[in-house]
């Protein structure tokens, strides 16, 4: 009987364990999942770590199982003391030695990581962004294209995205899990670099790695990659949209004036100098709203109403417009799709 509950015991936890740990597997928001060069460098450097360990343990579980068989007591032997020795030169050195061995085997490579990490832009041809983090949210400024966007940022595969990094409050730290490692966005002058190179095409989640206010789990964004193509197309129907345009429909125009009276003194649709809030200019392709919800008009109606019930402790006032005048500022906003390249462009 005994036995038998033992081997359930054992069961039910590797059961369990292996039902949490398939949970760390997940396609495009996984450090285990790399997808791009920062990712595998450091992907490569968790095995190689994992591998030293495993043959550690199994060594000294093998040294430990003989001297457990070999020297245990044997019947008749129970008052015998075996033969006293102090101190072994050899040994000393073989257990000093080893390590150090190990060491150094995980630390030429990890230095080297760093180095290669850390490389920064030198060529003004490169791709390079600034980041702003903000509660709750990312703001992203294209250097040189004059575009601005937020929550989505939109890099070409296989080319190195050079990324400056700051913070508008708090700290925060920048981590698309599948793509690179993380780094954090400090306030004040104290700017970060970081580069961004993704070997396959698609949506990447992003997440802010350091806790910085009560909705710091919800200050998510993603990182859309698109072929070279497809961004350099993406980049010129981002340049010439115009923040002026009329919408079709009568509501969403409706919806237009209302944004213009109300929302414009913190959004900026458009290149226009940085807003307080996120830039609006492609929302309408947006993979979520604020980040966590989906796109519909009713989501984008009950943040503009109360966006605290959904993500407390951000900025955005409450109730700056009523329910009817939610609906056509969701309508207008919907329909802010200055590229034919979005999110599913991106497979
Ligand atoms: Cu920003 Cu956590």
């Amino acid at each position: 009987m005994k036995g038998w509950m033992g081997k359930f015991r054992a069961l039910f936890l590797l059961g369990s364990l292996s039902l949490i740990l398939s949970g760390c597997g997940v396609d495009k928001v996984s450090a285990l999942k790399p997808e791009g060069y920062g990712a595998e460098l450091l992907y490569d450097l968790m095995i190689l770590s994992i591998a030293i360990m495993i043959f550690v343990f199994i060594v000294v579980m093998a040294i430990y199982t003989f001297v457990l068989i070999r020297y245990r007591q044997k019947k008749g032997q129970e008052d015998y003391i075996p033969k006293q020795t102090e101190g072994n030169k050899m040994l000393e050195i073989i257990w000093t030695v080893i390590p150090i061995i190990l060491l150094l085997v995980l630390a030429v490579p990890t230095v080297t990581a760093v180095f290669d990490l850390a490389e920064e832009s030198s060529d003004e041809a490169d791709i390079r962004i600034d980041v702003t983090s903000a509660q709750f949210w990312w703001q992203f400024d294209y250097a040189g294209e004059e575009i601005s966007t937020s929550q989505d940022l939109y890099i070409p595969k296989g080319e190195r995205v050079y990324l400056t990094m700051k913070s508008a409050d708090v700290i925060h730290s920048f981590w698309v899990p599948s793509i690179a490692g993380k780094i954090d966005t400090n306030p004040g002058d104290n700017e970060n670099t970081m580069y961004l190179e993704a070997t396959e095409e698609g949506v990447y989640w992003g997440q802010c790695a350091e806790l910085c206010g009560p909705s710091h789990s919800l200050m998510d964004f993603r990182v859309v990659v698109v072929s070279p193509e497809e961004y350099e197309q993406w980049v010129s129907d981002m340049q010439n949209a115009d923040p002026e345009a009329e919408p079709e429909t009568q509501v969403a125009q409706e919806g237009k004036e209302i944004f213009e009276n109300n929302c414009l003194s913190c959004h900026a649709i458009g290149s226009q100098p940085k807003g307080v809030g996120p830039n609006l200019t492609n929302f309408g392709d947006r993979t979520k709203v604020a980040g966590i919800m989906e796109p519909t008009k009713d989501n984008i109606k009950q943040w503009i109403l109360n966006p605290n019930e959904i993500k407390p402790g951000n900025t955005m006032p409450a109730n700056l417009v009523d329910e009817e005048e939610a609906g056509k500022v969701a309508e207008y906003l919907m329909q802010l799709k200055p590229s034919e390249v979005t999110p599913e462009s991106a497979q």
